[in-house]
Order: structure tokens, then C-alpha cells, then sequence
């Protein structure tokens, strides 16, 4: 499984991509503005921190100026991904990028029939939001249950299931039971993932007791 985090936040990126752990990076419009800086700059200083594939989203609606604004974004890395919502145009874009060769990552997907839309337009990623479901009362995971299960039928699909609004452990562990593909995480559910407190306890004993036997390893 593939972890992506979900920020624009250069620093969080830095600190993460330490690890070893990073395969990639989402953002979205209101990622860019909560980080403040400006957007071409962002994409390209994440791209360079990151090797791995890194989204980057159109505010164009119509599908012209979608494929203006994809023409400018896969510019600035070979490891740009094209993100797109899923609409009537987003999807006819999704269609000729791809079709020329161009990662997509299709968002805002709340519908296992759009998931299917997106596959046969030849999306690189689905990009279903788990917790903005949740949040009105559906099941998110089920969405995920569901596309993972259809785009298992078809082995042609070539589309993989990167799950989305993700705000909790729980949404990651039932994810990766799924199959889903990746999963992108915002950095404090990242962080959570490490952390058990009979890790804790059971390394302040081995400490405890190293100290006692007076010997050093270096
Ligand atoms: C995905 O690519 C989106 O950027 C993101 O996961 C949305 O998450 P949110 O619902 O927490 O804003």
C-alpha cells in the first residue's frame, strides 16, 4: 500500500519524507491556501522533496480550461499528477490526458458509479472521500468496500483507489484490509500511526534495565 500526505505544508513534507516512508503527495486548493505560499512555487518545491507522484488540482471548470491549466501544471515536474473533479468536463480531461500519456487523479468522488466513470476514463487515481461522507451520515468505508470490490471484477481497469479524507486510524486499517491501492493521509493521522503506549511502556523497561547492566554498545 501507498502512503501520500495530504498537505501543501513544506515543512510537514520535509519532516515526513525523513522517514522513507512518503510514496507521494495530495493537495487541493484549500491545502495552497492554508499554506499560504503561492501555488506554481509549492508544486514545484514539493516535487523536488518528493520523487514520488505529487497531485496538483485545476480551479479551471470547462474542460479548455482544464487542459490549459493541466498543460502548464505537468510542466513543472515529470512527477506531476493532474487532479481533476469529477465532472462531465473533469472526466473528458481525464480522458485526454491520459490518453497522452498524463497521470490523473480524479477527486471529489462520493459514488462507487462514479468511480467506475472515472476507470473508463482511464484515471491514474480515484480519489473517494471517506470522511466527507461520514460526515453526513453514509458510511464512508463502504464507498471504498465497493469500488475496490468493482474495479477487482475488471481487471482492466487499471485505475487504483487512493483513498481520501482520511481523518482517523481506523479509515487507513479498514482501507488497507479493502486492498485500496494508497491511501493519503493528512500528517497527524501519519504521526498516530507510529504511536502504541506498550511501545512506550515497553521500551522505558528495556532503557530501565539497559541502564542497569552499565554497558555501552558504542
Ligand atoms: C484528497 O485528495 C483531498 O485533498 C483530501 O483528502 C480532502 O480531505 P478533507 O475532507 O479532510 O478536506
Amino acid at each position: 500500500m501507498k502512503f501520500f500526505v495530504d498537505t501543501a505544508d513544506i515543512n510537514e513534507i520535509e519532516e515526513l519524507a525523513q522517514t522513507g516512508l512518503l510514496d507521494g503527495v495530495t493537495t487541493n486548493p484549500s491545502l495552497i491556501m492554508k499554506s499560504g505560499g503561492d501555488f506554481i512555487e509549492t508544486i514545484t518545491k514539493i516535487c523536488s522533496i518528493v520523487p514520488g507522484d505529487v497531485s496538483a488540482e485545476v480551479v479551471a471548470t470547462d474542460f479548455e480550461g482544464m487542459m490549459e491549466e493541466a498543460n502548464k501544471l505537468k510542466q513543472i515536474a515529470q512527477n506531476v499528477v493532474i487532479k481533476l473533479p469529477l465532472t462531465w468536463d473533469g472526466l473528458r480531461a481525464c480522458k485526454s490526458l491520459t490518453d497522452e500519456g498524463v497521470k490523473v487523479n480524479v477527486t471529489l468522488c462520493f459514488s462507487a458509479n462514479q468511480a467506475i466513470l472515472a476507470a473508463k476514463a482511464g484515471a491514474t487515481y480515484i480519489s473517494p472521500f471517506v470522511g466527507r461522507l461520514d460526515d453526513i451520515g453514509q458510511d464512508g468505508l463502504d464507498l471504498i468496500s465497493d469500488i475496490c470490490q468493482i474495479y477487482h471484477n475488471y481487471p482492466d481497469f487499471e485505475t487504483q483507489v487512493l483513498v481520501a479524507s482520511i481523518r482517523h486510524p481506523i479509515h487507513l486499517l479498514d482501507s488497507a484490509k479493502m486492498g485500496a491501492h494508497v491511501a493519503t493521509l493528512p500528517p497527524k493521522v501519519i504521526k498516530q500511526l507510529f504511536n502504541h503506549p506498550l511501545t512506550d511502556k515497553g521500551l522505558a523497561t528495556f532503557l530501565a534495565d539497559w541502564e542497569k547492566t552499565k554497558q555501552s554498545i558504542v
